[in-house]
């Protein structure tokens, strides 16, 4: 199956897991439908393919003991790297087959967040940290459990004229639902729109209303943010959303959100307003028709204001995405 994923969905850097859902047992998980197991040792965090070369059990069923990956079936132990390093079963005087490996990716734990890949990453870390700014006070949000093809979440998230109707009150009031007209700019591979206003009642949980300054960004094709600028005092919150893909119409969202502002105040109020908005957006994009984002700009109605989306799935489409998309 892997086949069928081009470079641009295997070697991003995919969240999987949240740090404390990683103790001391193997954990599975689903990656682009390629099931892998993690696991964590003295040396860190690692992912394997979620399979014994053996006899074709998911090491997930195994345990974790002296920083080694003990298959449930017959005992074999893996290292971190993969190497298997013992197989009880057989006597002392022979040696363990090379071919006595598991398939290992890549995998690091960053902002809590336990990041694997099962392609080759270009980056050490997903790219779009090198956006984030290192005075800002960021916290992470969700995991959000959807019932919706990534690429349709992330379009949706990138989706401005939605905050007027799906979050009306809260991000936005439909009596002031025009959009301007805004152009999506390219630059070293991010796709960035010019300063959109949005007038928002309460336009982070703080019940304070404003005009907000959008710049939304596309930094993969699973991997998206929003910057939202006050205009009277400069505060600004970057939101970034990252998107596990676990089968074409089951997803895994993940936010970090990274403000300039109120550094000292409990995160609590940001991370519900935040569970909130998602509860809404829940409704529509497990909702769609059909569930996986059409990349023919014919198959749906496009506005001036959807020109983020056009550019997104214009983009998925030359990345050969293939995986939630029809
Ligand atoms: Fe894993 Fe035999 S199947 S050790
Ligand atoms: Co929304």
């Amino acid at each position: 199956m892997t086949a069928d994923l081009s470079p641009a969905m295997l070697d991003q850097w995919y969240p999987v897991l949240i740090s404390s859902e990683l103790r001391d047992e193997p954990v599975s998980a689903m990656l682009l439908g390629q099931q892998i197991v993690l696991f964590r040792t003295s040396k860190g965090v690692h992912a394997f393919k979620d399979l014994c070369i053996h006899r074709g059990v998911p090491l997930s069923l195994g345990r974790i003991e002296g920083d080694e990956l003990v298959c449930a079936y017959h005992g074999w132990r893996y290292d971190g790297c993969g190497a298997c390093v013992r197989i009880p079963s057989l006597p002392p005087e022979r040696a363990i087959p090379d071919k006595a490996k598991a398939i290992a990716y890549s995998c690091i734990e960053e902002h809590g967040i336990v990041w694997a890949s099962i392609g080759r990453p270009e980056t050490e870390k997903p790219n779009f940290f090198s956006h984030m700014n290192a005075d800002h006070k960021v916290v992470r949000m969700g995991p959000y459990e959807l019932e919706a093809a990534g690429p349709r979440i992330v379009e949706n998230f990138l989706d401005v004229s939605h905050l007027m109707f799906v979050h009306e009150g809260l991000l936005g009031d439909s009596r002031y639902s025009e959009i301007q007209d805004y152009r999506v700019n390219e630059a070293e591979g991010v796709l960035r729109t010019d300063e959109i206003v949005v007038f928002q009642p309460d336009a982070d949980g703080r019940g304070k209303s404003m005009n907000s300054h959008y710049v939304y960004e596309v930094y993969g094709p699973f991997t998206a943010a929003l910057v939202k600028r006050n205009p009277d005092n400069g505060e600004l919150f970057h939101l970034f959303l990252a998107v596990l893909p676990i089968t074409e119409t089951k997803s895994r969202a993940f936010m970090l959100k990274a403000r300039s502002y109120d550094l000292e105040a409990p995160d609590e109020a940001f991370v519900s307003f935040q569970d909130t908005l998602i509860e809404q957006d829940r409704v529509m994009v497990e909702n769609q028709n059909p569930d996986l984002l059409p990349l023919d700009l014919q198959a749906e109605l496009h506005l001036v204001c959807d020109r983020m989306s056009i550019a997104y799935r214009q983009r998925l489409k030359a990345w050969g995405v293939t995986f939630g998309t029809a």
